[in-house]
């Protein structure tokens, strides 16, 4: 059985200190459970990346994102991040293009498209994400938005290197607003997603996840629903006791057998 993606994005919340002791209390958590049917991954900022690799180089079935990176390979770009930067110190995965930054920092379709490319040549796996504005849901535009998302952003990539891909649909309205989409809304997107990706490469190999208000009451429903992947968790990825829940609800109470 294909593992699900578990991806716990802490976005600009955390200390140091505070990631550190949010580690030494999860691993211990994790490892008296069975986790082999989760890919779980910590996205933190950037400063705690080398920190947290440290504190996960024993235990190999926790990854760690990275929230973004930057489109050219090196270069005089003050207070940037490479993506070869990221993979020297273990980081598998890199989220691309989240609403966030498609917001405030006007990240676009075309840059996006670079950076997929920085990612996969330094041997890490961009996470695109894309998802409409409530604007566009209300409008109609909804599907039509996501396809130019991902179509624009994949320009240049041949089919292999989209496999090499995983795509986040994060509908803008449901992130951190509670207001977590409806099953019938993330099996049509979803459908769309592979639809799209399938005129492009071999499109069943690229996981689909969902992100959006996921919570410990919701996760298994939308985990189980046909063609999602697994999921991107924000706020309730932020204390250690409501991220094991989700880990609890995926995996039954003690995981699939105490070690
Ligand atoms: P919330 O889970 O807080 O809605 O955030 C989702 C998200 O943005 C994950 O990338």
């Amino acid at each position: 059985m294909q593992k699900k993606y578990l991806i716990g994005n802490w976005k600009m919340y955390k200390t140091v200190q505070e990631a550190i002791i949010f580690m030494q209390q999860l691993l211990p958590q994790l490892q008296a459970i069975d986790t082999r049917p989760l890919a779980l991954s910590i996205a933190p900022s950037f400063v705690h990346l080398s920190t947290i690799a440290a504190l996960i180089d024993d235990y190999k079935s926790i990854q760690l994102v990275a929230q973004n990176c930057h489109h050219e390979t090196e270069g005089a770009f003050t207070g940037e991040v490479s993506a070869a930067m990221l993979a020297a110190i273990g980081v598998g995965g890199v989220l691309i293009g989240h609403s966030e930054r498609r917001s405030y920092q006007k990240e676009d379709n075309l840059l996006l498209a670079k950076k997929i490319k920085r990612v996969l040549e330094v041997g890490m796996q961009p996470l695109l994400c894309c998802g409409e504005s409530l604007e566009a849901r209300r409008s109609g535009r909804h599907k039509a938005m996501v396809q130019q998302q991902l179509l624009e952003s994949l320009v240049g990539l041949t089919p292999k290197e989209i496999e090499q891909l995983g795509i986040a649909y994060e509908p803008v309205w449901a992130i951190g607003t509670g207001q977590v989409a409806s099953l019938e809304v993330i099996i049509e997107m979803h459908t769309l997603i592979r639809e799209i990706l399938s005129d492009q490469c071999e499109g069943a190999k690229v996981p689909i996840l969902y992100g959006g208000s996921c919570n410990a009451q919701n996760v298994k429903a939308i985990f189980d629903a046909p063609n999602v992947a697994g999921g991107l968790i924000g706020s309730a990825s932020l204390k250690v006791d409501q991220f094991m829940k989700i880990v609890i609800a995926l995996l039954g109470k003690d995981g699939t057998g105490h070690r």
